[in-house]
């Protein structure tokens, strides 16, 4: 039999200057920046979506006229803003993003132009923004609320969903995790939207598509399964015996450890766990942060020789949670979306712009050989 690829693993589909990973050594670059000095700089998450779109840092000039570009889609319509609170308040905010980012794909008359690709990203971010702040107020029982220009795109997020002003400890976490999430070469989500955007779909088509890849708990959706890990199990003290029963027993995954490029720990998970310790831990019980420490402890001891160590979303349900964010609905699946939509975008353009070709890969047919068709009567 021909041999396939399970998973894709190891297919190059395209080139890229945007990421890059050493998953041995653990090391993540963005377009050539290591993403702890990127952190340690306390970048702007705008200068790091500007460096995706346009390829280099933005001097200050460049920076505030993307951002203008960013703000001018905070304003989303009332059909979009429908489109989530139509929906019961117990539906998840992956899919409530993918519904509102579908009616900008039904009503945009949307076009790939070497000349506007960009700057159409830059609107988009700033809706998902407010897509986003719509969906987790419907989810906490809140009245829809728009962003609305401030000194960050951070700020202006957290201020959307929490209707009171951020302090700054809070508005650099937000910063930092729009940062960290913003993109990861090609996982499941941006491999997804590629080959929506293959078929020369719109941009908006291509993130649906990006947003139903991400939602499924082996990606995005780990986050979340992540923290409710912890939250299950409660108390530092029964770590432990959590940890023979599910993971040792091999009954469950460990949520939060393994990576399909990562052999190492995550660069991205270590920031995290600085962030999550450093943080006031508002909405976050300190016994949650207890209960990740030690079950990284046995994870690593367990499952460590095989190459399987915390990966980004370990640590960061407890930032959300400690910014406030409830832990229901897939809310922080829907953050992560926040940031990566930059990435997916980049992707996108990268590839329509420079490298198209339609994305129709083959099958390898194992069915029965052929066979005389029976009518249904005579069956
Ligand atoms: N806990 C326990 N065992 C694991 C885990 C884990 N988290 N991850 C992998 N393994 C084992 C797996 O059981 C298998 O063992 P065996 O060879 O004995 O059957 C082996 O490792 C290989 O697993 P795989 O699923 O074939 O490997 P993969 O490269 O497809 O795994 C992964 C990648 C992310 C799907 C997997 O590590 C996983 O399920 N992790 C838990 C979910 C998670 O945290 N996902 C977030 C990924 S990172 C952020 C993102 O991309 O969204």
């Amino acid at each position: 039999m021909e041999s396939i690829s399970r998973g894709l693993e190891d297919v190059n589909i395209k080139w890229t200057r945007l990421t890059t990973i050493d998953g041995e050594k653990g090391i993540l670059w963005y377009a050539g920046y290591r993403i702890e000095d990127i952190i340690n700089a306390k970048a702007k998450a705008e200068e790091i979506q500007y460096l995706f779109l346009y390829g280099n840092l933005p001097n200050r000039s460049q920076l505030d006229d993307f951002e203008k570009k960013v703000q001018q889609g905070y304003k989303i319509p009332d059909y979009s803003i429908k489109a989530i609170t139509a929906l019961p308040r117990t539906s998840d905010a992956v899919a409530l993003q993918m519904n509102a980012m579908a009616t900008f794909a039904a009503t945009e008359k949307f076009a790939w132009n070497k000349a506007t690709d960009r700057d159409t990203a830059a609107r988009i971010i700033g809706q998902m923004a407010s897509v986003t702040a719509v969906a987790i107020r419907h989810a906490m029982g809140k009245e829809p609320r728009l962003l609305e220009p401030s000194s960050s795109l951070a700020e202006s997020f957290l201020k959307a969903v929490f209707d009171r002003s951020p302090n700054e400890k809070e508005i650099e976490a937000m910063n930092d995790a729009l940062i960290l999430y913003l993109d990861h070469e090609v996982p499941a989500s941006t491999t997804a939207g590629l080959v929506v955007v293959s078929t020369l779909s719109d941009m908006y088509s291509g993130i649906v598509g990006a947003l139903a890849a991400l939602k499924g708990p082996l990606h995005g959706g780990a986050e979340e399964a992540a923290a409710m890990q912890f939250q299950e199990i409660g108390d530092p003290s029964k770590v432990d015996s959590w940890f023979q029963e599910n993971i040792k027993s091999g009954k469950k995954r460990l949520m939060g450890f393994g990576h399909r490029v990562y052999k190492t720990y995550d660069p991205r998970a270590k920031i995290f766990k600085r962030l999550a310790q450093e943080l006031n831990l508002k909405g976050a019980p300190k016994t949650l942060y207890e209960i990740a420490e030690r079950l990284e402890e046995l994870g690593i001891k367990e499952l460590g020789a095989k190459g399987i160590y915390p990966n980004t979303d370990f640590y960061s349900g407890i930032v959300y949670m400690g910014l406030g964010f409830p832990l229901q609905n897939n809310i922080y699946t829907a953050l992560f979306a926040l940031s990566r939509v930059t990435g997916w975008m980049a992707h996108f353009i990268e590839y329509v712009e420079e490298q198209h070709r339609l994305i129709r890969p083959r099958a390898v047919y194992v069915g029965p050989s052929e066979r005389p068709f029976v009518p249904l009567d005579k069956r």
